[in-house]
């Protein structure tokens, strides 16, 4: 932890007074600390205490502007290596699963690309309310890692879930999460993502159902883990992810181009889009007016991008399919395994509910070159993301396997 820039997140809740000893563990464990709290945790704690553990001054007011060269919120959140929200209340957890920023704290933690930990304190029927639990697996979903609270007697009075993370173990969080950031930093992550789209004319389109969803939350975990993301996605309505250079196609074939273009300078690849096999033989320049007989589109085959990439890949590149099946997964899986010269598949058994399209879950076996097979439960699909790239990074893996 030594070196690391911390961010600690003070919200109104009476269990900001134990942020002081989170932010005092912090420090003796030589990380450097900036307080940033809401006005409501300053009716619990002063900033004075948290000023005099961190040996900084606690930005609470956005406007509070005192270093004319700087944007004090936007500066803070490119300083950070991680940000702490603790104690996180329902309010800055719904803030922040809307992407609200009204105060400092929000508009720091919407503007940081640092790896985010929240470890809420609240009510035990406000933590188990709906929308609460809805926001919380909406953060997730996005990669915030949530450390849970406890159980025990409430300020409030009741006894239950609620109570903030004792300090020691939120740091042993932070301590994780500094841990893997780190372990992509230098490499290149290429990641592809959705669905192709195949012209027929100029309204028509051949597709399939894939919504980048999988691909997307691969790009983000490698982000976070350090990497430098390029993310070539077909078309799709996700929002761009930050930090990520996105590389829009519409086709195989540019989709295709894209790759070979980005591959020489990649040290992983991913390929998690849904590819078209085949492709309308030719473009109607105009709309293909209908008619009462049957119409037949001839289609004729697209390359398949990871055979050229095996065509072309280095021996220090670890390349990683992705295989959507529907019945005899694995030997499916094995056999792309083998014919495209991957280092890791991962099958998804997308007749399965929670798996494949579109789902914000997958259920995943990943099969490695080396004999790996990791059977997933159903799990969010960026944590499918975290595993598979648990993999990739692991010691040595980077350039110790594959090839032509
Ligand atoms: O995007 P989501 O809605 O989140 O859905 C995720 C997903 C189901 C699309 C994803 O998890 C997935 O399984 N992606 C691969 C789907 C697929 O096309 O599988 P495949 O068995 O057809 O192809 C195997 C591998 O070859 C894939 O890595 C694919 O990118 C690649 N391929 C396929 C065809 C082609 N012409 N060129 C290729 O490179």
């Amino acid at each position: 932890m030594l070196g690391s820039r911390i961010i600690v997140g003070v919200t109104g809740g009476i269990a900001a007074y134990k942020a002081a000893a989170l932010c005092s563990q912090l420090v003796k464990r030589g990380a450097e600390v900036r307080v940033v709290m809401t006005e409501a945790a300053t009716r619990f704690i002063t900033p004075l205490t948290f000023q005099s553990i961190t040996k900084h001054p606690v930005a609470v007011d956005t406007f509070d502007e005192h270093d004319p060269s700087v944007i004090q919120h936007i500066h803070l959140a490119d300083w950070a290596d991680v940000f702490v929200v603790a104690p996180a209340t329902a309010d800055v957890i719904a803030k922040a699963a809307c992407g609200l920023a009204d105060d400092m704290l929000t508009t720091t933690l919407l503007a940081t690309r640092a790896p985010v930990i929240v470890a809420p304190a609240m009510n035990v029927h406000m933590l188990a309310n709906p929308i609460v639990q809805e926001n919380i697996r909406r953060l997730r979903e996005r990669g915030f890692v949530f450390v849970d609270p406890g159980e025990g007697p409430l300020a409030c009075g009741y006894t239950g879930k609620g109570r903030l993370a004792e300090p020691d173990e939120i740091v042993e969080v932070v301590a994780a999460v500094l841990q893997r950031k780190k372990d992509l930093e230098g490499k290149r992550v290429l990641v592809t993502a959705g669905a192709t789209r195949e012209p027929f004319d100029p309204v028509r389109v051949l597709s399939n159902r894939s919504t980048g969803k999988m691909g997307y939350a691969v790009a983000e975990a490698a982000r976070d883990r350090g990497a430098e993301v390029t993310l070539i996605a077909g078309p799709g309505e996700l929002p761009v992810p930050p930090g990520v250079q996105l590389v829009r196609v519409e086709t195989a074939l540019e989709m295709l181009n894209a790759v070979l273009d980005c591959l020489p300078s990649a040290d992983i690849l991913i390929k998690a889009a849904a590819v078209s096999d085949y492709r309308p033989a030719s473009v109607s320049p105009s709309k293909v007016k209908k008619s009462d007989g049957p119409l037949v589109v001839e289609l004729v085959r697209n390359p398949d991008i990871l055979l050229e990439v095996a065509k072309r890949r280095r021996h220090d590149q670890v390349i990683v399919g992705f295989a959507a099946e529907t019945d005899d997964v694995e030997r499916h899986a094995r056999e792309k395994l083998e014919k495209k010269s991957l280092d890791y598949i991962v099958a998804n058994d997308v007749s399965k509910p929670g798996a494949g399209f579109g789902s914000d879950t997958n259920v995943v076996t990943i099969f490695g070159r080396d004999g790996t097979v990791l059977s997933l439960p159903p799990m969010a699909k960026r944590q499918v993301a975290e595993r598979l790239l648990d993999l990739v990074a692991g010691a040595g893996r980077v350039g110790a396997v594959g090839g032509p």
